[in-house]
């Protein structure tokens, strides 16, 4: 039997935050999709990651939009606490659960519902790191740079 044969009509689920959207979420997306045919992407919703502690510079709509725009996903669902999982992979029919390797071993438990892989993360890229970047330019920074380049204009005034 082919890979394509062996592979068909298989359901995949994953899920995330996906904020700030990066070339990461991508591509892990696009090796969800080759797993499988049907790609679900649940999202987290607001609420549930602030019980997590996390805040998102997306709100959960946006964050929803832009997941759903990518050619890989076929549907997205919100993820609204922890313990919904062996009721999404029942719903569905899911065959495959996947996710990054930052969760290695975490969802060994739904093993007894369906295959569970952790894939390698992109190296490089990640939304917190993206949100660093980010708050680096906010307004106050900004103006802190500018009063630093006045006294450095002022300064070169002095010297010359
Ligand atoms: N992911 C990935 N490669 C990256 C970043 C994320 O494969 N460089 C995967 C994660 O492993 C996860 C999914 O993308 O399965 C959603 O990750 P998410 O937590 O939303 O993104 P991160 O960039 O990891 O966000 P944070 O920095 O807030 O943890």
């Amino acid at each position: 039997m082919g890979q394509a044969e062996m592979s068909k009509g298989k359901t995949v689920i994953t899920y995330g935050t996906f904020d700030v959207l990066h070339v990461g979420h991508v591509r892990l997306l696009r090796r969800l999709k080759e797993m499988g045919d049907r790609l679900i992407v649940a999202v987290s919703t607001d609420e549930f990651n602030t019980g997590k502690g996390k805040r998102c510079l997306m709100p959960f709509e946006q964050r929803v939009e832009l997941v759903e725009s990518i050619r890989y996903v076929d549907l997205v669902i919100p993820e609204e606490c922890w313990e919904q999982k062996v009721d999404d992979i029942q719903k569905h029919s899911v065959d495959i659960f996947a996710i990054g390797n930052d969760w290695e071993g975490a969802f060994d438990d739904l093993k007894a519902y369906c295959e569970v892989k952790y894939l390698p993360r992109t190296e490089g890229v990640s939304t917190t790191g993206l949100k660093g970047l980010l708050s680096a330019f906010d307004n106050g920074k900004i103006e802190q740079l500018h009063e630093a380049l006045n006294i450095l204009k002022s300064l070169a005034e002095d010297l010359s």
